[in-house]
């Protein structure tokens, strides 16, 4: 199944950067859409990257599992939002010019239904930008949290990793026009704030971590970061983005 998100949506833009963080990303994938008509936000979320392309000019409508994201999507995008499953979404054939996800696809139960469902509602020549995670340069903060996550279980990590997905996508209906890197973006984040949020479960990937994971992994983890002191370390992430294009026959 599906992560589902309503438990943290009155949190989640506190706790993932914002509209500040939309923007930023917005920025990134706004020159890799085709153009030229409707764009769809697939796991919308908050609605924080949609705003900020609607901003840039882009024509965005956004779907979402959850109704308590939504929620706070509904005046960011214009009331232009949907409850939907992207493995099975309502729209026509080639409805779409474009579409993108940011942060989707490692919620979502089987990547392989989402890619065919994006491929049937975008038209020919439509690109789908997906955005897996960002990648931040190393710090002692990422070290802890890479090592950490390397231990709960890599090969989820992998399988939806962008060269998985352009891999999955070749087969249906898309054609890889390869991986490109966002801007650098720089935050100030104290280690003991990352603890913080640890402990309080904030990130998806720790919803499903077990008691044992939790005490032989997580708690090391955390301890570390709170050795590190509460001085902020400056993180340089950059968004991974595959580039898909819809192929003109398929
Ligand atoms: C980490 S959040 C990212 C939200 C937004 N894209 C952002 O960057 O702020 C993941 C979102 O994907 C949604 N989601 C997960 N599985 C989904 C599915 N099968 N169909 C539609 N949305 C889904 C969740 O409800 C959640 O809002």
């Amino acid at each position: 199944v599906s992560l589902s998100f309503d438990r943290v949506a009155d949190e989640y833009d506190a706790t993932r950067g914002g509209e500040a963080r939309g923007a930023h990303i917005a920025r990134d994938i706004e020159p890799h859409l085709a153009g030229g008509g409707l764009v769809l936000e697939v796991g919308a979320g908050t609605g924080v990257v949609g705003m900020a392309l609607r901003q840039l000019g882009r024509d965005v409508l956004g779907i979402d599992l959850s109704p308590a994201m939504l929620r706070h999507a509904l005046p960011r995008l214009g009331h232009r939002v949907a409850v939907a499953d992207a493995a099975c979404l309502p729209f026509e054939d080639g409805a779409f010019a474009d579409a993108f996800a940011v942060w989707v696809m490692h919620a979502v139960a089987d990547p392989a239904p989402v890619l065919a469902e994006v491929a049937r509602v975008l038209r020919p020549g439509g690109r789908f930008v997906v955005c897996s995670s960002d990648s931040p340069d190393p710090d002692a903060v990422t070290e802890i949290v890479g090592r950490l996550v390397a231990g709960l279980g890599r090969d989820e990590a992998d399988r939806r990793a962008p060269e998985m997905l352009a891999r999955l996508a070749a087969g249906r209906g898309f054609r890889s026009l390869g991986i490109a890197r966002g801007a650098p973006a720089t935050s100030p984040e104290s280690p003991l704030d990352v603890a913080d949020a640890m402990a309080r479960r904030t990130s998806s990937w720790l919803w499903s971590v077990s008691d044992e994971q939790w005490h032989a992994l997580v708690e090391p983890a955390m301890a570390s970061l709170r050795a590190l002191g509460p001085g902020p370390v400056q993180r340089v992430t950059r968004q991974r983005m595959l580039v898909l294009e819809r192929a003109r026959s398929a």
